[in-house]
This record gives structure tokens, C-alpha cells and sequence, in this order.
């Protein structure tokens, strides 16, 4: 039984030695035999079984010659067609035939549904500002009127850079307010899209890293109204012209009053219990007066001037869009969810 086996093998053995190419067709024929998923040569390793015990070595050894010649081979023929010692089958090239239609690429959806709101905000007078992701500890939380004991500033939650105290990966957008506020005099609105990071565990939907757009608008008597009225205009431009919205009362250090915003989803189908946890209103944003305390951090007269701030999450929005149950999907760059994308601006 055995004997016949290496007598297999060694026949394996002899034609890949025997063996020659002329072409690259001919080449890709030889690499499907010998090293393709399905090779011969893996075939016989399952033919271990049948070895007797004291000769499985012998026989290990000769299948790894035998691979090893197999991809020596390889490398030869592919050398020489290469180098053009053979012919690549280039003869047959037909110049006139149509070439292979050019692969255009798709938008990302954090990016389409990016691109929607700052056409929205841009309509209504905001400018976009970006500014930098690792960022200074005074900008992402002391001049947000974020105490040294806030638990957000913990190690747990915000990534520092190695061996800082004080520089790391800014948490939130509203780090872009401080750096406006004090380079620029109000009136200021302005927009500002950007990716920020939290040392949160990974999971479908939570991720370390995701992308924010925040809102700045300072001047003389801006009110609460003219707040949930921009939101309400966002609303609707966002996700249709009924659109309702509510505010809730809440909590963030850097504004007074703060809220937080609902859109109204619906409750049609089972889906929409689900994600809107069977009230069919989703929270889409954290916004609010911003306290005077920051404007004076900033060096802008709270008496003199007020605005309002607010703050969304980029990727819950494309998930709610695009029905995508798993946030992860939307950072790890697989072509083949990519391409479902291909055409939407
Ligand atoms: N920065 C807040 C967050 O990350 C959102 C926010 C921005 C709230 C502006 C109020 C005003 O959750």
C-alpha cells in the first residue's frame, strides 16, 4: 500500500521536472496543477493516512521536495516569460479590442451623509472649519467649562498621546468652538465636520473612532428660538418636509441651557420599534445656549454677545439611512459593501 503511494508521489516528482511552458497560458495551467487551492500535491499530503507510522516522515519529506519543486518551477517559467525567453502569448494581442471598462469608485456613506448636512448648513450661511484631531486639553475640555474631575477627561474614555498629559486624540467636535472662539470675532456660524476618538470597547455599535459635525453660531441676541429653529430647518431638509422634532432637556458642560434633539422615525414596522426602542422618536443630536462661561474662556463678552451650539454623530445617521446594523462595516473598507454605494452623491 504504501510503496504504491510513494510510487504516486514520485511520479508527481518526475513530471513537475519534466515539465515546460510556452506561454502564460500554458504557465497559469501549471500553477492551477501543482499550487492552485486544489493542487495534486495537496491531494496526496492526505494520503498520509495510509503511510505506515515509521515511513510517514520519509514520506512528509518527499510531498515538501516535491512542493518546493513545484514553486521552483514556477518562479523559473514565470522568469523566463517575463524576461521573454518565451513567448507571453503576446502574439495574439488584438490592439483594437475594447479595454476592460476603468473602475470608478464610490463615495463612502459617512461621507454622502456628511457632504448632505454641510449643503444643508451651507445654505442657510455656516462656513465649514476643520482643525486638527489631536488636539490640546485646554481646547477639548477646560475652555468647554469641562473640569479637571470630569469623568469624560478619565484615561478610560480619552486616548493621550504617549507619555502627554495634556495632548490627545480630541474626543469631540466641540473642540473646533474654542479654536474659532478665539481666532475669530463674532458674528460667527460655521460648521465643522471632523473624525474624533473615544476609548470605548468596539462593538456593532459602538466604535473608537466615528465622525461628528458640531455648530457654532455667536452674535448679538441669539436666542433659544433661533436654535430650534435651524434644527428644525435641519430636520426637515434632512429627513423630509413633516419631519417633527422634539427637545429634550439634558446635560453638557459647555452649554445652558443643553437639549437634546428627536426626530420623530415613525413606528410602521418592527425595525422601527427596534431601533427607536418603541417610542419612534430618535435622538439625532445634543445642542444648547452656549454657557457664557465658555464664550469668556474664549475671550468673547457674554454681555455683549450669546449663540447656540450643537453637536451630531455622522455614522448613526448613515446607519439610520442605509439600514447598516453594524457600525464596524462602515470602517473597515470592504470593497463589496463599498460598492453598494457607487452613485450616490
Ligand atoms: N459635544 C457633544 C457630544 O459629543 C455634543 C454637543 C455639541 C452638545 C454642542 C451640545 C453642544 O456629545
Amino acid at each position: 500500500m504504501s510503496s504504491d503511494i510513494f510510487a504516486k508521489v514520485q511520479s508527481v516528482l518526475d513530471s513537475i521536472k519534466e515539465a515546460s511552458v510556452t506561454n502564460s497560458q500554458e504557465l497559469e495551467t501549471f500553477r492551477i496543477k501543482y499550487l492552485g487551492s486544489k493542487n495534486e500535491i495537496k491531494a496526496l499530503f492526505g494520503e498520509i493516512k495510509n503511510v505506515a507510522n515509521e515511513r510517514k516522515k520519509e514520506f512528509g519529506q518527499l510531498l515538501n521536495d516535491v512542493k518546493k519543486a513545484a514553486e521552483d518551477k514556477f518562479e523559473q517559467f514565470r522568469g523566463e516569460i517575463e524576461s521573454g525567453d518565451v513567448s507571453s502569448g503576446a502574439g495574439d494581442l488584438d490592439l483594437s479590442a475594447p479595454s476592460e471598462p476603468l473602475e470608478i469608485g464610490s463615495r463612502h456613506p459617512v461621507s454622502i451623509i456628511l457632504n448632505r448636512i454641510i449643503r444643508i448648513f451651507e445654505r442657510i450661511g455656516f462656513a465649514v472649519a476643520e482643525e486638527r484631531e489631536i488636539e490640546d486639553d485646554w481646547h477639548n475640555f477646560t475652555a468647554m467649562n469641562t473640569p479637571a474631575d470630569h469623568p469624560a477627561r478619565d484615561m478610560q474614555d480619552t486616548f493621550y498621546l504617549k507619555d502627554s498629559t495634556s495632548q490627545l486624540l480630541r474626543t469631540h467636535t466641540s473642540s473646533v468652538q474654542a479654536r474659532i472662539m478665539t481666532s475669530q470675532k463674532p458674528p460667527i456660524r460655521i460648521i465643522a465636520p471632523g473624525r474624533v476618538y473615544r476609548n470605548e470597547t468596539i462593538s456593532s455599535r459602538s466604535h473608537c473612532q466615528f465622525h461628528q459635525v458640531e455648530g457654532l453660531y455667536i452674535d448679538k441676541d441669539v436666542s433659544f428660538a433661533d436654535l430650534k429653529q435651524t434644527l428644525l430647518y435641519f430636520a426637515r431638509e434632512m429627513y423630509g418636509v413633516d419631519t417633527e422634532i422634539r427637545l429634550r432637556p439634558s446635560f453638557f458642560p459647555f452649554t445652558e441651557p443643553s437639549a437634546e434633539m428627536d426626530v420623530y422615525w415613525g413606528l410602521n414596522n418592527e425595525d422601527d420599534y427596534r431601533i427607536t426602542k418603541g417610542t419612534g422618536w430618535l435622538e439625532i443630536l445634543g445642542c444648547g445656549m452656549v454657557d457664557p462661561k465658555v464664550l469668556e474662556n474664549c475671550g468673547i463678552d457674554p454681555e455683549e454677545y450669546s449663540g447656540f451650539a450643537f453637536g451630531m454623530g455622522i455614522e448613526r445617521q448613515a446607519m439610520l439611512q442605509y439600514k447598516i446594523t453594524d457600525i464596524r462595516q462602515l470602517f473597515e473598507n470592504d470593497t463589496r459593501f463599498l460598492k453598494q454605494f457607487s452613485g450616490v452623491m
